[in-house]
């Protein structure tokens, strides 16, 4: 696991964008893993300025998602699918045609995880973007007894329901469940990148760098893969930078 120092945001934005521009320059029909959450969205927006200015072509990109709320359709303003269109689809040339998330409108949880396992098992990611949350889930992957494996619904907890209530008019509009690539979806990516920001993550960063890998911190499974850069800004690894300097480089 690398871990890679930045600045501020922007330079976290920077310095990640450049890591993921990397692949899609040197395999322009790549397959990009992506996250929705507000750390990635300096660096699709690195992402479209590199389109705008002509250094970056997504036309044989595909990509899959993480994650999605189940209950929602594509057109609600609080699906992933609104949010990726918004941040980064809408504003380069990528097809829609190749751009995949979980279909949260499908009631049928089984065959919907079961046909996005068979999607990733076709087209595995050359790299996976990550977020993390302050108690280390990747997607929608929570602390638990066990790794979730394959595609499954999570039933979201009391305090994810609560903190989304304010984006939605009514409380019952809220989603009560997501549907998430587990834990081999995120690993059999060939490359992982996980950003983050703020002193609020620096807690979480050193826990995964430092922690016993295990599924009550599910990022720290992060540590058995081959190819894992984190691309953190000062604030997120303040803890770390106290604890073991050594693991964090400059570039
Ligand atoms: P954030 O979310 O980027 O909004 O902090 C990260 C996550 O919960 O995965």
């Amino acid at each position: 696991m690398k871990i890679i120092y930045a600045k501020d945001y922007d330079d976290m934005s920077k310095k990640a964008a450049a890591l993921l521009a990397a692949v899609v320059t040197a395999k322009p029909d790549c397959v990009l893993g992506l996250a929705t959450g507000s750390t990635p969205v300096g660096l699709y927006r690195e992402l479209i300025r590199g389109y705008e200015e002509g250094r970056l072509d997504f036309s044989r990109v595909r990509t899959v998602n993480l994650d999605e709320y189940c209950g929602l359709t594509a057109d609600s303003d609080q699906s992933y699918v609104y949010f990726m269109r918004e941040n980064l689809f809408d504003h380069i040339n990528i097809d829609p045609a190749n751009t995949h998330i979980p279909n949260g409108a499908n009631p049928d949880a089984a065959a919907e995880c079961a046909r996005y396992d068979a999607l990733l098992d076709a087209m595995p990611a050359d790299i996976q973007l990550l977020g993390i949350g302050n108690n280390g889930h990747i997607g929608f992957n929570e602390p638990a007894d066990s790794f979730a494996v394959g595609t499954h619904q999570v039933m979201l907890t009391k305090s994810t329901i609560d903190a989304n209530a304010r984006f939605f008019a009514k409380p019952e509009d809220v989603p009560r469940s997501a549907y998430t690539m587990g834990i081999a979806g995120i690993m059999r990516a060939k490359k992982i990148l996980l950003v983050a920001n703020g002193v609020n993550k620096a807690e979480i960063i050193e826990k995964v760098a430092t922690g016993p890998v295990c599924p009550q911190v599910p990022a720290s499974v992060l540590r058995l893969h081959p190819d894992v850069t984190i691309v953190a800004d000062s604030s997120a690894l303040g803890c770390l930078q106290k604890s073991c300097p050594a693991l964090i480089s400059e570039e």
